[in-house]
């Protein structure tokens, strides 16, 4: 199964599976479960970040399955995350050694800086009521994400959270210019003028709640893609699930996606996407359900302090 997963091609020529594995929110055994049946299904590549608390858990799955041999490091893709509280020069290393170390791990795939506010160090590590440190430095920052890359810790760095003007004052100032962009993107909130934006500067764009994120609690509505009666149409023409033209409309855009699922159905059915196509039709329908600015569900309500931020990135359109 593993092999069907197409991949994205980052601008340094690392290789990112189209489809990964999500795993906020997830901890314990309830993560271990579904991340050995992940693995058992074909997935490979593995999203995780300081913030989840879940590395150290993650880290023993796939060392049991490194020492089994049943895979080999080379064929993971293994992303995790800067916190919010490590935005800044003297933390990176210190962060991303804690990983691999937690992951147990000598490097990783994509190590993206969370978002682009900071927060001082040893405040919560709620992102609600974190204290943010006004001071981040986005160019700073990059050197040292950059010294991770030389130093063999990452093979590929990235960004999450950031807007289309903080993207660009990186890449500007970048000698390794930042390889992903991982941002919310559903088809209630398509993000187009980001990810040509992205495009026109050669950064793969990644969707974080690739969904729409059912059931979440920061979406006002209730209203899901996965319900949606136009994405249902599309399923139903192709005899595919919601879920799957979702995630199949994303890989036709070139957009990596990240769905998390803890049902062993749903967690099968998100990674077969790859043996059907949306045909001009389908894709008009599903562009036409683009809620744009908003559609944006996460950072809206949940982080008031950072608004106040000098790099909060949710003011600008995109
Ligand atoms: N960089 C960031 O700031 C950031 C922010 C948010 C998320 N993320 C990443 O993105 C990942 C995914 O985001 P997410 O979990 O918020 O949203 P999502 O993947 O869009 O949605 C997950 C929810 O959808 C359900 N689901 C999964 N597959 C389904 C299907 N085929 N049909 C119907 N429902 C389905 C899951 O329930 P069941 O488990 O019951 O199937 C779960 O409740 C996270 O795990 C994390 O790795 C990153």
């Amino acid at each position: 199964m593993a092999g069907n997963v197409l991949n994205a091609t980052l601008n340094d020529g690392n290789k990112m599976p189209l489809i990964g594995l999500g795993t906020s929110r997830e901890l314990g055994d309830a993560l271990k479960t579904m991340l050995n049946l992940a693995l058992e299904i074909g997935y490979r590549h593995i999203d995780t970040a300081h913030a989840y608390q879940n590395e150290a858990a993650i880290g023993e799955v796939l060392k049991t399955w490194l020492d089994s041999g049943k895979i080999k490091r080379e064929e993971l893709f293994v992303v995790t995350k800067l916190p919010g509280m490590g935005n800044r020069a003297e933390s990176v290393e210190k962060y991303l050694k804690q990983s691999l170390q937690d992951l147990q791990l000598s490097y990783v795939d994509l190590y993206l800086v969370h978002s682009p506010v900071g927060s001082i160090e040893g405040t919560s590590n709620n992102p609600m009521d974190r204290a943010v440190d006004m001071n981040t430095d986005h160019i700073s920052l990059w050197k040292a994400m950059e010294a991770q890359v030389d130093a063999g810790r990452a093979r590929s760095i990235g960004l999450s959270n950031f807007n289309a003007r903080q993207v660009k004052r990186i890449v500007r100032a970048a000698r390794i210019p930042p390889a992903s962009l991982q941002v919310e993107l559903n088809v209630y909130f398509q993000q187009r003028e980001l990810v040509a934006f992205c495009r026109a500067l050669d950064v793969s764009v990644c969707a974080y709640s690739p969904l729409g994120s059912p059931g979440s609690r920061f979406r006002a509505t209730g209203n899901w893609p996965t319900q949606d009666p136009v994405v249902l149409a599309v399923a139903n023409k192709h005899n595919k699930t919601a879920g799957q033209v979702l995630l199949r409309h994303h890989v036709q855009r070139g957009i990596v996606a990240i769905p998390k699922s803890t049902n062993p159905s749903r967690l099968k059915e998100n990674l077969q996407v790859f043996d059907f196509q949306l045909d001009d039709e389908d894709m008009e329908k599903l562009a036409a359900l683009d809620k744009r600015a908003k559609g944006r569900m996460f950072f809206q309500n949940q982080s008031k302090s950072s608004e106040g931020h000098p790099e909060y990135p949710f003011k600008d359109l995109y």
